[in-house]
């Protein structure tokens, strides 16, 4: 009698294959979660990221509202073909400030994690709000109603305040600047010193084209040119060095 045989013992015992069941789920998940506890840190250190201006966070919030995740991913696999399309792989570290996170589970559209500085804000706009004008054979949708509907801003001293208590790094003097540090990130000519000691590498400027309002246009564009740009890899050691 082979050792397959024997199955049917467990197969006819309904308590005999729970506990066998539980045993053999607690052995794979001893191997999963146990090496964990010996990393001394599964978020790699990394230069650069900070936490988003409150103008980039306004965005992110109408790149969830709008589902932009649903056709686009923000997560490169360290695959040589993605690396060779979209750029260096992405790092944990690259969204320990993502509540929700935006990695996605479905490409429709491309990998947007590096998308930042890739194309110009021109062309961002035009974009959104047409895609079929740039890119003739694309399925998007048209968001051209961004560009007109001006941007809520009464309570974004509150989002921050809500990411500050899950663990994102805003300061206090970034939560009571953050009414500010939107309108100056979006206005040209704006004072824009106090926003940038805040926040290194902040893209300033009229985003949307038109310099009359703060659109939602200006926030998700803010948004799409930051993406990916924080991280120095210059100074990133892949084999981990500084563990
Ligand atoms: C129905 C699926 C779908 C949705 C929803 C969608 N996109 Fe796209 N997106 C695409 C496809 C397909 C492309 C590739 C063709 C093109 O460039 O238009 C694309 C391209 C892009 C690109 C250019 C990327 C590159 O590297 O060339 C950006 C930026 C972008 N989308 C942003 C957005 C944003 C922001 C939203 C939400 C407001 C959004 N998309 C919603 C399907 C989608």
């Amino acid at each position: 009698m082979s050792i397959l045989d024997k199955h049917h013992i467990i197969e006819r015992n309904a308590t005999l294959l729970l506990v066998g069941s539980l045993l053999v789920v607690t052995v794979g998940g001893i191997v999963e979660i146990a090496p964990l506890f010996y990393l001394q840190n599964t978020i790699e250190t990394v230069e650069g990221m900070r936490p988003y201006t409150p103008l980039e966070l306004a965005g992110r919030n109408i790149y969830i509202r709008e589902g932009c995740y649903v056709c686009h991913s923000q997560m490169i696999r360290p695959f040589r073909d993605e690396v060779e399309r979209y750029g260096h792989y992405s790092l944990a570290a690259e969204s320990m400030y993502d509540h929700p996170f935006q990695w996605g589970s479905k490409r429709t559209g491309p990998d947007l994690a590096r998308v930042g500085d890739r194309y110009s804000n021109a062309w961002h706009v035009q974009h959104l709000v047409e895609p079929r004008s740039v890119v003739p054979e694309s399925i998007m949708p048209s968001y051209a109603f961004l560009a007109t509907t001006p941007l809520e801003i009464t309570n974004i001293s509150g989002h921050l305040t809500a990411n500050s208590r899950v663990g994102v790094p805003y300061t206090q003097e970034m939560i009571d600047n953050a009414r500010a540090d939107l309108e100056a990130q979006a206005t040209p000519d704006a004072d824009t010193s106090g926003l940038e000691a805040r926040y290194a590498k902040v893209k300033t400027g009229d985003f949307d084209g038109n310099p009359q309002t703060v659109s939602e246009m200006d926030a998700l564009v803010a948004y799409l040119q930051m993406l990916g740009t924080l991280v120095d890899f210059k100074t990133y050691d892949e084999t981990g060095g500084d563990r």
